[in-house]
């Protein structure tokens, strides 16, 4: 029953010791070239290998990241488990991107940026924390645990998803109705979605006319989520006031997208978040524990809703 590391070295190497300390009756390796294809029983990888049919005994396939839309659902065997990346390093640095993002919007960075590009030394209007209300599209694991982190700064918090939730000091919002109120209370507004067919180009012109004019965007979810001229066309009309951005589409972008030099925009190559090995090894160990001991990994993907 060996257990296949289908990524970089690196963090392979960390695996590996956690393996061989945890787990010390599954065998693991990096190697795919000699590994017996019929042994594997576990695999990790951030894609779907394109040879995965080999690996006829497979029983959960790993992604290293949070997100699974990166895998081709529909090539992964029925009975395979699909299990998406969760553990503390992820959520973590999350919590740090986006609290970085909001308290950068909210005290206006890319506007003082600009004017010291420009030599200008000039206040902008600066409202206090409790009346910049903050709306976090997706309440998953790292929706809800930057709503946690961003707490003490005195936002008004509000958050949405698929299904009703119940979060103290948020007010949760879900479905159709429940995304136009929120959206018409969201001076920031915040994408942790995972990509789905119903989430691809969800951040588009419509979306971006119910937000209350000023507000500001921070994208962290994935970059199909995003209409990269409906932004800018908002950015550039007055609509909307900035945007700090860690995902797009194509990654990375092309030498002459407006994004690299757009006033408004604050991006990063899709860093907000890493995956750290040594909670990650430790997270994988005990779904393994848990999958032998007949019980659910955390994390198991819902196919029929795509994350
Ligand atoms: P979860 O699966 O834990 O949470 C997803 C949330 O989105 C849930 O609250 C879910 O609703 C909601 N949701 C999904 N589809 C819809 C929909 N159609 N309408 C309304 N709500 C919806 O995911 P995570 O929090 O772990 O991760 C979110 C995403 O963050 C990842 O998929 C990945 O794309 C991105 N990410 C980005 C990183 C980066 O570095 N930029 C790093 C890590 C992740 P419900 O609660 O009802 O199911
Ligand atoms: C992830 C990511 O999904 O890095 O973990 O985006």
């Amino acid at each position: 029953m060996t257990f296949l590391f289908n990524s970089d070295a690196r963090r392979g190497a960390v695996f590996a010791d956690a393996f061989a300390r945890e787990l010390p009756d599954v065998p693991f390796t990096m190697d795919t070239a000699t590994v017996d294809p019929d042994a594997v029983r576990y695999l990790i990888s951030w894609t779907v290998p394109d040879n995965l049919g080999r690996y006829r005994n497979l029983e959960i396939l790993f992604s290293i990241g949070a997100g699974v839309d990166q895998f081709r659902l529909d090539a992964v065997p029925a009975n395979v488990k699909i299990v998406r990346m969760i553990e503390g390093g992820i959520v973590r640095m999350m919590q740090e991107y986006v609290t970085l993002a909001v308290l950068a919007l909210h005290r206006n960075l890319p506007g003082y940026l600009a004017q010291q590009r420009a030599g200008e030394w000039a206040d902008i209007e600066q409202p206090q924390a409790g009346s910049r209300r903050l709306g976090v599209l997706g309440l998953g694991q790292l929706g809800q645990a930057v709503l946690d982190r961003l707490k003490p700064f005195g936002f008004p918090l509000a958050g949405w998803s698929r299904s009703p939730r119940q979060i103290e000091g948020v007010t949760c919002h879900h479905g159709e109705p429940g995304l136009n109120e929120m959206l018409a209370a969201s001076d920031i507004l915040i994408c942790l979605l995972p990509l789905t067919e119903e989430t691809r180009g969800f951040l588009d012109a419509d979306l971006f006319a119910k937000l209350p004019k000023g507000a500001a965007l921070v994208h962290t979810g994935r970059g199909p989520q995003l209409d990269h001229e409906a932004l800018v066309a908002a950015l550039d009309s007055g609509h909307l006031s900035a945007a700090m951005i860690d995902v797009t589409d194509p990654e990375p972008l092309p030498a002459d997208h407006p994004f690299w030099s757009h006033q408004k925009i604050i991006l990063t190559p899709h860093v907000a978040s890493v995956t750290q090995p040594a909670s990650a090894a430790q997270a994988v160990v005990e779904n393994i524990r848990r999958h032998r001991a007949g019980l659910d990994p955390i994390g198991l993907v819902d196919r029929s809703r795509g994350y």
